[in-house]
């Protein structure tokens, strides 16, 4: 990606989602908050913002049925809170079955929320944080909530879409260099050990995980119910960044202010990996929006064994919480 990130343009006009369910996760801010705004300006029928902070889910629900542009193309849009905190499983698992027993559809579910920390610390699942905010949670969630988005393809006739907000940073993981797998560790046992812990990596092995997943879910599940996907917006002016030191969110936000593209167009990227791309998208991550080239690591030999590795454990993470699908086998 250069310096200066390229134009991005908006979605194709004529896009309705009129009479549709979306889930849009982490809506209480920065990305999330914009892709929730586009899908009620597309008409989406009801909007579900799961969020962890409800007070700042309702007014962020308030101000979003507040605006003009929202008004206007969508005077009846119904925007719900449900709490999501996935830094929990139960918060997930409540979280679904809240959704589940309230909705019978589901078009589309957007896997944003995520963090980037620096600082070693344990959910209460007893994972590290950015592993199980940015990936654990996501699996659960996509699998809780996967029947409802098979079955409403099936009534719709056409795929239902998830698609999870990546990142490009994954190729800096530090499990190329700084921090290899051991030849006795499993990958969340690595993950989530204070050894294996490189603050500035670990946002990036975070996100590593996400595509691993990704790229090998089409070898089990097929696109033509459900197409999941996901996409790098590259740089975005977000508080993201306001966990850094005081002394690298000056040159942080310097940086920002001459590259950042705005959550708006983050949400152009977002929407056109939910609504415009394909079933070529599917298991694929999106730069922008063109489906990226694998990072180094990934096609590596040790990538490729992480892969499957890693698809071994999540399915028996899954196991101890979940109903795991049928073509969820083991490699
Ligand atoms: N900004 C970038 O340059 C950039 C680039 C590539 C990818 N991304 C990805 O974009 C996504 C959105 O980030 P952003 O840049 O929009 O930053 P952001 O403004 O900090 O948004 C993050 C969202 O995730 C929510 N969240 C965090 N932890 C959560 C938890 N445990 N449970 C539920 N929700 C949680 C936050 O909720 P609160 O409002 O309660 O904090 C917030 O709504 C993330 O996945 C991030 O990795 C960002």
């Amino acid at each position: 990606m250069p310096f200066f990130q390229p134009p991005v343009t908006p979605l194709p006009k004529g896009i309705s989602l009129r009479g549709q369910t979306a889930i849009v996760t982490g809506a209480s801010s920065g990305i999330g908050l914009d892709i929730a705004q586009q899908l009620l300006e597309l008409e989406a029928a009801t909007v579900i913002l799961a969020v962890r902070n409800v007070a700042k889910g309702e007014a962020v629900r308030r101000s979003l049925l507040a605006r003009e542009s929202v008004k206007k193309a969508n005077p009846k849009a119904v925007v719900k809170i449900i709490k999501l905190d996935t830094e929990d499983y139960e918060s997930v698992q409540t979280f679904t079955k809240t959704f589940l027993a309230e909705h019978s559809e589901l078009h589309v579910l957007m896997l944003n929320a995520g963090i980037g920390t620096l600082k070693r610390e344990l959910a209460c699942t007893g994972h590290e944080k950015n592993v199980q905010v940015n990936y654990l949670s996501n699996v659960l969630l996509l699998l809780e909530l996967l029947p409802l988005l098979t079955a409403t393809a099936d009534k719709t006739g056409s795929p239902s879409r998830v698609t999870w907000t990546g990142s490009r940073m994954h190729g800096a993981t530090a499990l190329a260099k700084k921090a290899p797998l051991k030849a006795d560790e499993t990958v969340l046992a690595h993950f989530d050990s204070e050894e294996s812990f490189i603050p500035f990596a670990r946002y990036a092995d975070s996100k590593l995980l996400c595509v691993l997943f990704l790229y090998e879910l089409p070898k089990h599940l097929n696109s033509d119910k459900v197409i999941v996907n996901s996409f790098c917006p590259g740089m975005v002016d977000t508080g993201m960044s306001d966990v850094l030191p005081i002394y690298l969110r000056i040159p942080v936000s310097a940086v920002k202010a001459l590259r950042a593209r705005s959550p708006e167009k983050a949400g152009w990227i977002a929407l056109h990996a939910a609504l415009v791309a394909g079933p070529e998208s599917h298991g694929q991550l999106l730069a922008d929006k063109e489906v990226a080239e694998p990072a180094a690591y990934v096609q590596s030999a040790d990538g490729q064994k992480v892969q499957k590795m890693l698809w071994n454990e999540t399915v028996d993470e899954m196991a101890k919480l979940t109903t795991v699908p049928v073509w969820m086998t083991k490699v």
